[in-house]
């Protein structure tokens, strides 16, 4: 994808995240120079395999496991500080010295133990309309981001004004906490130690991000940003409630990391053959839970973040239309087909009826969600394996004859195919 006047490329997922980012960005970061995440935090789960080695990233940018690659955390980002140094020294452990080649915006806000308290107690507290989310305190760390109380890695280096910030915040955490009938209660002075401790090393890293990425691709350098969570996950334009606290679409990228919009010259949006879904909330292609059981376990769908199963369903051709248009996405990677492998037949949503009528737009409202039919198409399975393809023509025909159709239904070029864990498993069309 870089190359051709792409210098600054943008990777999102396309439906409601787990389409296998991970993997694709780090087989793209081969070819850049820098990898930068904009949005999320440790609620990401970015599944990358090197060799037999396995290793799952959370706040860490997923290309970071090339050697001498740079990456970035944006001030899009809400940032817990404990897991990040406890991400880097587990890779430290596993042969991967990276802190070096990481930098930290100076104007990311900090995930702080009250706020994964308060994402709990609030959980709890909403009953059967609960989100499900991953519990890691996102929502309540954008929360205070929106409402000007949060904190940010630049406090750290003021311990006068990181007093004062957590001592307040701590207070409104425990009036909160007491509200929501919890029983856990923040002890501020042991959190200001806690962060005090590790402002040295945070400090170390921190900097201003937009800027050493304007330099960077001032010098000719390729900047890949990566996405986390899905279109459909993001806070405006996703499935809301039922959503993360971030915009996850590309539109963020260059607010999340400081550059301006021009920046950003292409935009791949990574699906997979089918449609998975963590947490609650609408999800049209669902399938019965004996045949989404079967996909699950084919897939290996459980949650890289938190272990619970992942909901399973059909490829929703009117999701990634819709998030397509949202991303202002140029082609897509299409990850995991080799999970199809062995079924008898694919089927492919094409779009939704409601009253009998078909629905052009992704609806907005919950209640017209829950009424509307997916409209399929089915196709033959190919019953072949597709995971030593490493050419499209390699592949079966019948999984051929899937992916054009998924091109010709989002009307997007499909650029990349994934068909395996490994990083070779991969097909560029352009190859
Ligand atoms: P939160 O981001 O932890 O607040 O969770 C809000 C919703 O987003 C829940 O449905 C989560 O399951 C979902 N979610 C958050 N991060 C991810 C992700 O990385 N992959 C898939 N779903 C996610």
């Amino acid at each position: 994808m870089f190359g051709d006047g792409v210098r600054c490329l943008v990777v999102v997922g396309s439906q409601w995240g787990d389409e296998g980012k991970g993997k694709i960005v780090d087989v793209l970061a081969k070819d850049a120079d820098w990898i930068a995440r904009y949005q999320g935090g440790a609620n990401a789960g970015h599944t990358v395999r090197v060799g037999e080695d396995e290793f799952i990233l959370h706040q860490i940018p997923s290309g970071v496991l090339y050697p001498g690659k740079r990456c970035a955390l944006g001030n899009g980002m809400v940032l817990d500080p404990v897991t990040f140094f406890q991400e880097i020294d587990e890779l430290k452990a596993r042969g991967h010295e990276v802190e070096d080649r990481i930098l930290v915006s100076f104007r990311i806000q900090l995930v702080l133990s009250y706020h994964k308290l308060l994402d709990r107690a609030q959980e709890e507290s909403r009953g059967k309309g609960a989100i499900g989310t991953t519990g890691r305190g996102i929502g309540c760390a954008y929360e205070d981001k929106v409402a000007r109380v949060g904190v940010r890695a630049v406090d750290l280096a003021v311990p006068d004004r990181l007093r004062e910030l957590v001592e307040s915040g701590a207070a409104r955490a425990n009036d909160k906490l007491r509200a929501l009938g919890s029983q856990a209660e923040v002890d501020a002075a042991a959190l200001y130690d806690e962060l005090s401790a590790l402002a040295p090393r945070l400090s170390a890293r921190a900097c201003d991000v937009g800027l050493a990425l304007r330099k960077a691709l001032d010098r000719g350098d390729k900047v890949l940003l990566e996405g986390a969570q899905g279109a459909m996950l993001d806070v405006d334009h996703g499935t809301y409630p039922f959503v993360t606290s971030s915009n996850t679409t590309a539109g963020a990228a260059a607010t999340g990391v400081g550059l301006g919009p021009t920046a950003l010259d292409a935009v791949l949006g990574v699906v997979k053959a089918y449609t998975t879904r963590v947490g609650s909330g609408p999800l049209p292609t669902e399938l019965p839970e004996e045949e989404a059981a079967r996909l699950r376990e084919l897939g290996a769908e459980y949650g890289a973040t938190t272990g619970r199963p992942r909901r399973t369903g059909w490829f929703d051709a009117a999701v990634v239309r819709y998030a397509a248009r949202l991303n202002g996405v140029t082609a897509l990677a299409v990850s995991k087909l080799d999970v199809l492998d062995p079924l008898p037949e694919v089927k492919l949503g094409v779009g939704y009826r409601l009253n009998g009528e078909e629905v052009e737009e992704f609806p907005a409202d919950l209640s017209t969600l829950a009424r509307i039919e997916p409209l399929y198409e089915t196709m033959p399975g190919w019953g072949t394996p597709s995971s030593e393809a490493r050419r499209l023509e390699e592949l079966p025909a019948g999984a051929r004859a899937y992916l054009d159709r998924i091109a010709e239904l989002t009307g997007l070029p499909i650029r990349y195919v994934s068909v395996g864990t490994r990083r070779q498993q991969i097909i560029d069309a352009q190859d």
